[in-house]
């Protein structure tokens, strides 16, 4: 039979009843000790082989205040993708790096102000930020040729990627760089989401040092830091099993140290910018069961939707599922959980042997930390759910209120 991981079945039940006592249903509910662990265990996986590994934390992945808060305490800096990530980056005194793709220039300009780095996605882009006046340093993101990830849809490089200056450009887009003036480089790449095989990061990564080695070699340009990116794994199924992070380490220091010596690089800077790894499993989504139908299927309607958590909308993704007032070790029974918009694909698990669920059960779905409420929208006119955060004394606390009806309609100057 196959183990089940408890990373993925990891649930602070008490704190998570008493919350559902408390507040209205749904809401997204994180807490700060898983969140720190995963930053420590993280950090301290790669500092063990790379002294001065630099984590950045992927702010797409959850932006709530109070958790980057949390995130910027143990050391991270910011990945930010957005004018309004570079923006609460620099509310919340972080640091950090740009890479959006297919950049304006007012966003360029934003961000700048912000104080972030960039990290351009093409040297196409190059034009663009030298009429802004071209900063001393300057990263590109490379599209290495390969990719890997959990699911097909999710193609971050590779010929049909739209990211990253492609790798037989690599030199090319470093010469232009250092013509208008750059003295100091990144390299930086993201090929793969949510991978849980742990030889692909050295793999990759060979790749990258090589590309940066023969940039040096045409260029003499030594490397400030070299950004693998994120897309580090986490089990969303119970059988999956957890990344072995010292396993990466280990290996990428056998391959940092090995392109260093065959191009005669000094050596950079590691860094990289988990997001999935850090939040996913520190957050759930908890919602009540408002509507048992049994027609074809027993179907169980909870007051969340694919507004809330798009995943298995989108990717098809498996969440795992806990009925939080129902004993473990019963009887199951085969229900699809959904939700209320007028979408079929509003269905949070499919099929799933649960304990029988009936009207009023709270329902929780696990790995809701990342890419969950930060991918969320307002289909159906669905409004937004609050964000409970059970902090380090096993408080509550609210770090965002639910939207309402009038949030919804106010930038359209309705009153
Ligand atoms: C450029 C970049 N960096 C980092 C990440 C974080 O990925 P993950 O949350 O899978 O680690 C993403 C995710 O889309 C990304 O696009």
């Amino acid at each position: 039979m196959s183990r089940t991981n408890p990373h993925v079945v990891y649930l602070p039940k008490a704190a998570i009843a008493r919350a559902v006592r408390r507040f209205k249903t749904p809401f997204f509910i994180y807490e700060e000790k898983r969140i720190r662990a995963n930053c420590r265990r993280f950090r301290d996986a790669f500092r063990r082989h790379f002294p001065t590994f630099t984590p950045l934390f992927a702010v797409k992945a959850n932006t709530n205040p109070a958790v980057l808060k949390i995130v910027f305490s143990e050391g991270f800096g910011a990945d930010a993708s957005s004018e309004a990530e570079a923006w609460i980056t620099k509310k919340l005194g972080g640091w950090g790096l740009y890479t959006g793709n297919y950049t304006t220039e007012p966003e360029f300009r934003f961000v700048q102000r912000c104080g972030l780095r960039l990290n351009l996605d093409d040297a196409s882009m190059l034009p663009t930020v030298a009429r802004l006046g071209m900063p001393r340093f300057l990263s590109f993101r490379i599209n290495p040729g390969i990719s890997r990830g959990g699911m097909t849809s999710l193609l971050l490089a590779g010929p049909n990627a739209k990211y990253g200056v492609p790798h037989e450009e690599a030199v090319d887009a470093y010469r232009r760089a250092k013509a208008l003036g750059v003295t100091r480089f990144g390299i930086h790449m993201m090929t793969g989401s949510n991978v849980l095989n742990e030889g692909y990061f050295a793999e990759v990564t060979a790749r990258l040092l090589a590309i940066a080695g023969r940039v040096k070699r045409a260029l003499g340009i030594e490397f400030d830091c070299i950004n693998i990116g994120g897309g580090f794994g986490v089990p969303y199924r119970p059988t999956e099993k957890t990344l072995a992070l010292a396993r990466i380490a280990k290996e990428l220091r056998r391959v940092f140290d090995a392109r260093c010596a065959e191009f005669g690089m000094r050596e950079p800077t590691l860094m990289a910018e988990p997001g999935r790894l850090i939040t996913a499993d520190a957050g759930w989504l908890v919602g009540r069961v408002a509507v048992v139908k049994k027609s074809y299927k027993t179907f169980a309607g909870i007051d969340a939707g694919m507004n809330d958590l798009p995943r298995p909308a989108i990717y098809d993704a498996y969440h795992h599922i806990t009925v939080l007032n129902r004993p473990l070790g019963g009887r199951k029974a085969r229900v699809n959980i959904v939700g209320r918009l007028c979408e079929n694909n509003d269905q949070f698990a499919k099929d799933r042997l649960l304990p029988p669920v009936g009207v009023g059960d709270t329902i929780v779905i696990h790995n809701a930390g990342a890419h969950a409420y930060a991918m969320g929208h307002n289909y159906n006119n669905r409004l937004r759910s609050a964000e409970y955060l059970i902090t380090r004394a096993g408080a509550l606390k609210k770090v965002r209120r639910a939207e309402t009806i009038a949030d919804l309609f106010r930038t359209t100057g309705l009153r």
